[in-house]
């Protein structure tokens, strides 16, 4: 049983991952965006003391509901980077806490690798993500601050191979949302607008693409052409909720085409056959859809994370640190929330 917690950013979350089931057994999550919203994005100060009002009473709600005692866990396992410097500390002070009373282990998690790892929990026959047959892969990190092609060789064995140049995908939707008057975060709001629009009318950049080897992103300039085409269309006299959609719908057919095709174009790259999606973004129906559809034609297999699992979640922070232990993890000494916590080849725990 391992005790999985989350404080990076603006989820405070906490889930009792059971190694011999595979299974969650219970799990809670506040999201404290409602808090953020009217300022328009995430205030590091105010997620702290959020995460500070929560975590206990998570933590002893999923413990509760397991009916387990702290002392029969065989570890904990907590965000340590990257992400808001206040907030990790948050999670990473009641980690130690926890464990100094009940004598358990703690394990620092990066914040990125269970991210790319989060697709094993839907997976039936756990572990096949991760599993040699379909090694090596390709995983597409896309969140609100990382847009990440990572070659994935086993645990721990990660190379990034592509990778944005400025913008990340989730904070294109982002502050692209703003630009509309959405809420934020802005890609659920992008997304649920997109719905009833029409995605060929603005004609938006599909940025880097020119170049038929560069698996790099770029996304600023399509949050500045979406500011041109706003300017312009607030001086006409249209009906905002029509051209809004039509805007939400173009923007995420370019966010979506450009994702696809770089990271089909990194799987002909590097011959591999297997790629997973994870992050918030991820969580966008239309590029799974989308991505599955082009990948067909090419041979290529693609898995993703439950919708629940793609945004911040701590039940892929549990599963990491299972998949360590299981692969004989050895104590890391001395270690400490690092906000710039870089996932690079078998720099992980
Ligand atoms: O992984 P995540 O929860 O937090 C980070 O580690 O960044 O990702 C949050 C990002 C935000 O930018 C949000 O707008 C985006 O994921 N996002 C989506 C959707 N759901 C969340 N973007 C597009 N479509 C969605 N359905
Ligand atoms: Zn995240």
């Amino acid at each position: 049983m391992i005790l999985g917690i989350e404080t990076s950013c603006d989820e405070t979350a906490v889930a009792l991952y059971n190694g011999n089931s595979r299974l969650i057994m219970s799990e809670r999550i506040a999201s404290q965006v409602e808090t953020h919203a009217p300022f328009g994005g995430v205030v590091p100060e105010i997620a702290s003391r959020e995460h500070l009002l929560a975590l206990p009473k998570l933590a002893n709600e999923v413990m509760q509901e397991a009916g387990l005692a702290w002392s029969e866990l065989r570890a904990i396992a907590v965000t340590a980077g990257p992400g808001l410097m206040g907030a990790l500390l948050v999670g990473v002070s009641f980690a130690r806490a926890a464990a100094a009373v009940h004598k358990t282990p703690v394990l620092p998690i990066h914040h990125l690798e269970a991210h790319l790892l989060a697709p094993i929990l839907s997976d039936s026959h756990a572990n096949i993500t991760i599993s040699a047959n379909i090694l090596p892969y390709i995983t597409l990190l896309v969140s609100g601050g990382h847009t990440l092609l990572i070659r994935v060789a086993g645990l721990g064995q990660y190379s990034i191979i592509g990778q944005t140049v400025d913008d990340a995908a989730g904070e294109c939707f982002d502050k692209s949302a703003r630009l509309l008057g959405l809420p934020y975060p802005g890609g659920p709001a992008i997304a649920a607008l997109a719905a009833a629009g029409d995605a060929q009318r603005f004609k938006l950049p599909r940025p880097m693409m020119r170049n038929p080897t560069d698996i790099n992103f770029s996304f600023s300039g399509l949050k500045t052409a979406v500011l041109y085409q706003v300017r312009k269309l607030e001086k006409q006299k249209e009906k905002q909720s029509t051209w809004q959609a039509d805007m939400a719908a173009s923007l995420q057919l370019a966010v979506a085409e450009v994702l696809v095709a770089k990271s089909l174009r990194a799987c002909k790259q590097h011959n591999i056959k297997h790629l997973t999606l994870a992050g918030g973004v991820a969580a966008n129906v239309y590029l799974r859809q989308h991505m599955t559809n082009q990948a067909k034609d090419l041979g290529v297999s693609v898995a993703y994370p439950d919708l629940k699992y793609c945004t911040d979640n701590a039940a892929m922070i549990a599963l990491t640190a299972y998949l360590h232990l299981q692969n004989g993890y050895k104590n890391v000494g001395d270690w400490d929330a690092n906000p710039r916590w870089k996932l690079g080849a078998s720099n992980t725990i």
